[in-house]
């Protein structure tokens, strides 16, 4: 009898809609999380911050499916951007109009529930990379989320001597996340001595104007990435290489390593790069 009662109770814990005040019974897989803060970028991107419950364990790079209460949740995945020794959890979103989830999670305000079901997945993590020197993290728009906790990870600068971001957005606008964030990352205390040493940010757009321009696919191609950085060209026996953000990146970037000698690595196959497309409704 008491098993039961107790079961039961766990079972109907609920979680209440942020718009409508309405309660929904929350599924056992699923943490109910308060929003703390919430930064809009621009009409396209914003971030949010939710707190993370005790017993919530992931690796830096790992993705989880968000949702918002509702009769009939719709979960998208994200990945974490924030490292994995926070104590709170962040994102940064797309805005989609109309789109299933982003239309509504785009005007969360701190105070607000999100649903984030409890098991964390992915293939942006360090076990999945052989060692190696070099670390390239090349990501197009909110692709950039999670290299945000790979490069707040000790762990990081541990296994590589450099640790080189590159992020390229349409706007400059766009880029100032990762401008924030490298500047949050620096003066960390956990890892900002070894991530000023030993991080770099390439930022670079393609619709607007700005110090740095291209593709990462041209500025691989024509070099000038590492004319930039005064560093040699991509080379598998030293590089590792993640790669997230828009799936026409990937699949180009992806051909471009593969013939110059990567071979693509997973969670029980470590290799030379790993790929995850960022989400994007
Ligand atoms: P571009 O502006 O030349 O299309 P999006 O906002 O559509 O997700 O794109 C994010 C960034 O990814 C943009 O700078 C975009 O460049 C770039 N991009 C899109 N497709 C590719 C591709 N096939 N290879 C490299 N970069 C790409």
């Amino acid at each position: 009898m008491e098993l039961q009662a107790t079961l039961e109770m766990e079972q109907t814990v609920a979680s209440e809609a942020p718009s409508t005040g309405q309660t929904f019974e929350l599924p056992k897989n699923v943490f109910a999380e308060t929003v703390i803060d919430v930064q809009h970028y621009t009409d396209r991107l914003f971030r949010f911050r939710i707190t993370r419950p005790a017993s919530f364990r992931f690796r830096s790079g790992e993705f989880v499916m968000i949702g918002l209460p509702g009769e009939k949740p719709v979960f998208r995945a994200y990945s974490i951007a924030s490292p994995a020794w926070d104590e709170e959890l962040e994102f940064f979103s797309i805005k989609v109009p109309d789109g299933p989830l982003t239309e509504h999670l785009q005007k969360i305000r701190p105070g607000d529930t999100i649903l984030m079901r409890k098991k964390p997945t992915g293939t942006l993590v360090l076990d999945a990379l052989l060692p190696g020197k070099r670390l390239f993290l090349l990501s197009t728009g909110t692709g950039i989320a999670p290299f945000a906790s790979v490069i707040r990870d000790p762990e990081t600068y541990e296994k590589f001597d450099q640790v080189i971001l590159v992020h390229t957005c349409r706007l400059r606008a766009e880029l100032q996340y990762g401008f924030d964030l490298c500047e949050i990352t620096r003066n960390d205390p956990l890892v900002g001595e070894e991530a000023t040493e030993k991080l770099i940010h390439f930022a670079s757009t393609t619709r607007e104007d700005s110090p740095r321009m291209g593709r990462i696919t041209t500025i691989i191609e024509n070099g000038s990435l590492f004319e930039t950085l005064a560093m040699p060209p991509l080379d598998p026996r030293t590089d590792r290489v993640m790669l997230c953000g828009s799936m026409d990146m990937i699949r180009d970037v992806k051909t471009m390593l593969d013939e110059r000698g990567f071979d693509e690595g997973s969670n029980n196959r470590p290799s030379t790069y790993v790929v995850e497309r960022a989400f994007v409704d």
